[in-house]
């Protein structure tokens, strides 16, 4: 495994594997690797012949007000994790590598984006895209693997690789979980001991919603509104939002039918937390 901090040594690099017609996989990260980054890369891992995994806390897709310099960091476990894992090259380049300068040009993403995570964090998915797009360019994926965590997410990436034309297949993985049911996040480290014992009713009233629309439930407001009641129940945490919408367009719903996400984001004193389960009814 080798580590690559800039662009230029990546892209003669990635130049060399194509020279030799091997398939690139690609696992874009934000580091501080946990469960749900190791089944990317697994997945990543079995059906490429090159694993690439980036470490890059991107400053562009934080708002002023949030977490980029509390954003956990620790290289050498990543690196560690990464290398067990048969990870071939780490792209792990600086903020200045990436940023030299301000950018004259970013990516703007117009749909799917004005709901949910989107809504709450202006200019979150701009940044998103513009890194992507970046690291598309740098590493020429044949595929790139994203986890349903964060399925807008998810949505944002169909619609840049399709708008955009990359020619790369999108791969979304499922969410990994914690046994109690938490979805696995770098940022479950900032919630303290009691919260940690709360966090798992996010989950359980995805769960609960999901029974609801299985049993023929159809009413978006009584779901969601059951929904918020466990949660207001069972956690200290302040709900930002809880929705249900189309997927992948993230669209309101007059009747509940089709692909359906039901999303939600739970603020707790230092950490937010966002889940989700998607049903095809
Ligand atoms: P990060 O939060 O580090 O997540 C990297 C990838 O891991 C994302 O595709 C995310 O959906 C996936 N992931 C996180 N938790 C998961 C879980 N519990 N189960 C399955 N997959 C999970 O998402 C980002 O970084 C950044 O926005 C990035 C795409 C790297 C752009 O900066």
């Amino acid at each position: 495994m080798k580590v690559i901090t800039t662009i230029r040594e990546m892209q003669k690099t990635i130049r060399e594997i194509k020279l030799q017609q091997k398939s690139v996989g690609f696992v874009p990260t934000m580091g501080f690797l946990h469960d749900g980054h190791i089944r990317l890369m697994e997945n990543a891992r079995e059906n490429n012949d090159v694993l690439v995994l980036s470490i890059f806390v991107n400053p562009l897709q934080f708002g002023p007000n949030e977490d980029f310099d509390a954003y956990p960091r620790d290289f050498e476990r990543d690196s560690e994790i990464a290398l067990s894992k048969g990870v071939d090259y780490i792209f792990y380049p600086s903020v200045e590598e990436m940023y030299p300068k301000e950018m004259s040009v970013k990516a703007l993403v117009q749909q799917r984006t004005n709901v949910l995570c989107g809504e709450s964090r202006p200019g979150h998915f701009d940044g998103v895209a513009t890194v992507l797009t970046k690291l598309f360019h740098i590493i020429s994926p044949d595929r790139v693997y994203f986890g349903l965590k964060d399925a807008q997410q998810v949505a944002v990436v169909e619609g840049l690789i399709t708008d955009f034309n990359f020619p790369i297949e999108l791969i979304p993985v499922d969410t990994v979980r914690e046994e109690d049911g938490l979805a696995k996040s770098s940022r479950n480290v900032n919630l303290s001991p009691e919260e940690r014992l709360e966090a798992p009713v996010l989950y359980e009233s995805l769960l609960y919603a999901k029974r609801l629309v299985e049993e023929g439930e159809r009413n978006t407001d009584l779901i969601l509104s059951d929904m918020k009641k466990l949660i207001e129940e069972k956690s200290s945490g302040s709900i930002d939002y809880i929705e249900i919408f189309s997927f992948p367009e993230l669209e309101p719903l007059p009747v509940i039918e089709g692909k359906i996400i039901i999303a939600l984001a739970v603020n707790f004193k230092k950490a937010r937390l966002i889940d989700n389960i998607i049903i095809s009814i």
